[in-house]
């Protein structure tokens, strides 16, 4: 199977996850990237099942609206009982490197609000230790070189991702050659770095399910 094709696996696997679960007035959180937008448009089929929808980035709340499906600003949202979206890397305590497409923040922020977090991801995501995956850090402009000092200090190697403006307006530093023991306190040591408005990990609230696409068939993870 190609990558893609395990991709798309994960997607009908969480669409099955959640489909039983949809109520008229359900808000579902909904991830960014190359498998997000598979779940998304799988998600179109069954828009009037419920009410919409919480994006994490510009680009997933365009492709949900063409689908017809209806996207809410966090603020006017009550509970959100699922969030999903797929990640750089996982770890088999779902803790994950996310960002790869400098949507971090908000992704953070829909995750933290939401009941259950279901990760979805092809096989070559599942790592050992994460940190091959070089870890995004989202900053505040005016904070970058300092930043990128106390991330050397760290032991990270920080390169600036050139031209990528976040839709929050800021800018994205890479750190490689960071390999992470303890993701938890690795996470809150670089969001604690003065200019940071949040890093890559998701350790501190991790996924509560992982749907892994493997050659053999989906992978499915409980942690909660
Ligand atoms: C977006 O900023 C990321 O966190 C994505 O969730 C992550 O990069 C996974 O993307 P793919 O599904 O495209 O691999």
């Amino acid at each position: 199977m190609t990558q893609d094709e395990l991709k798309a696996a994960v997607a009908d696997a969480a669409i099955k996850e959640i489909e039983p679960h949809l109520e008229k007035d359900t808000v579902l959180g909904i991830g960014t990237g190359s498998t997000a937008n598979l779940f998304i448009d799988r998600l179109g089929p069954l828009r009037d099942r419920f009410k919409g929808t919480v994006a994490s980035s510009e680009a997933s709340a365009k492709r949900l609206q063409d689908l017809g499906i209806e996207v809410f600003e966090l603020n006017s949202v009550g509970s959100i009982p699922f969030y999903i979206d797929g990640a750089d890397e996982v770890n088999a305590q779902l803790h994950m490197i996310k960002g790869g497409g400098a949507a971090l923040t908000r992704e953070k922020i829909v995750a933290a609000c939401a009941e259950r977090f279901i990760c979805i991801a092809d096989g070559s995501k599942e790592v050992a230790r994460l940190g091959n995956f070089p870890l995004p850090v989202e900053v505040i402009p005016m904070a970058r070189s300092y930043v990128a000092r106390e991330l050397v200090k760290l032991g990270a190697d920080p390169v600036y991702r050139q031209g990528v403006v976040t839709d929050n307006g800021n800018q994205i530093i890479d750190c490689f050659d960071f390999m992470i023991d303890d993701p938890v306190a690795m996470e809150a040591r670089i969001n604690a770095i003065v200019g940071v408005v949040t890093n890559g990990l998701f350790a501190s609230r991790g996924a509560d399910v992982l749907l892994l696409g493997k050659a053999d068939g989906v992978e499915r993870t409980a942690l909660r």
